[in-house]
């Protein structure tokens, strides 16, 4: 394993966000193969955790936001109970990142405007398919795709009602580097009494 720089508590910054920004920067730039994607985990009826790939679309002070279709069971399940988890594992960096906290939905006008950006197809995919629903076949998604081509025409297609954003509000974070010999750093935020504590874990 090739050394990585190391990380430490003492020269982390106070800000998780700051140190976060940093990484996912440094991940932009070295991970080929979609370096946004990031696990998602929500808790379900009798608190059984389901986890599922998303990808992030944005992060800032205030969270981090991904969109999804909010009858599909990940939304229902954050609707029920926002507490959820992120987690990025980046190989060419040997780094991890978890990220702990709660999700509200994205504004109509923020969710509006990320769905006008979506390529088109994307768009009528998100009207025909009932996420999370069972389909007969394939071809019965291709049918609902077809109907709602056809329901849009050249059109603008309006964001459906039932599609938007979630934005994570975080209250801890882990950042992992792999180091050799399996002697990782560790380095634990978690806020409370407005302010960030960090802690060096054991690996
Ligand atoms: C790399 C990757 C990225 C994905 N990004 C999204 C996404 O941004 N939004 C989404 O709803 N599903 C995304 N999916 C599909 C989800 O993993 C999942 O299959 C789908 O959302 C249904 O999950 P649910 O039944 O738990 O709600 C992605 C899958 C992969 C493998």
């Amino acid at each position: 394993m090739h050394d990585h720089p190391p990380l430490d508590t003492t020269t982390a910054p106070d800000d998780p966000s700051e140190l976060f920004a940093h990484w996912y920067r440094a991940a932009l730039d070295t991970v080929s193969d979609e370096p946004t994607a990031v696990a998602l985990a929500t808790v379900g009826a009798g608190g059984r955790p389901a986890a599922r790939m998303v990808l992030l679309k944005g992060f800032d002070e205030a969270g981090f936001v991904f969109y999804t279709n909010f009858a599909s069971r990940k939304g229902a399940e954050l609707d029920a109970n926002p507490h959820a988890a992120l987690l990025f594992w980046w190989p060419p960096l040997l780094r991890q990142v978890r990220i702990e906290g709660r999700v509200t939905r994205v504004d109509a006008t923020e969710a509006d405007a990320y769905f006008a950006s979506r390529p088109r197809g994307s768009q009528i995919g998100a009207w025909a398919s009932p996420q999370s629903e069972p389909l007969a076949d394939r071809s019965e998604l291709e049918a609902r795709v077809a109907a709602q081509s056809a329901r849009h025409g050249e059109r603008e297609v309006p964001r459906p009602p039932f599609w938007g954003g979630y934005r994570l509000a975080p209250d801890a974070f882990e950042f992992w580097q792999g180091r050799p010999d399996r002697l990782h750093d560790r380095v634990h935020y978690r806020h409370a009494d407005g302010v960030w504590h960090r802690v060096r874990l054991a690996p």
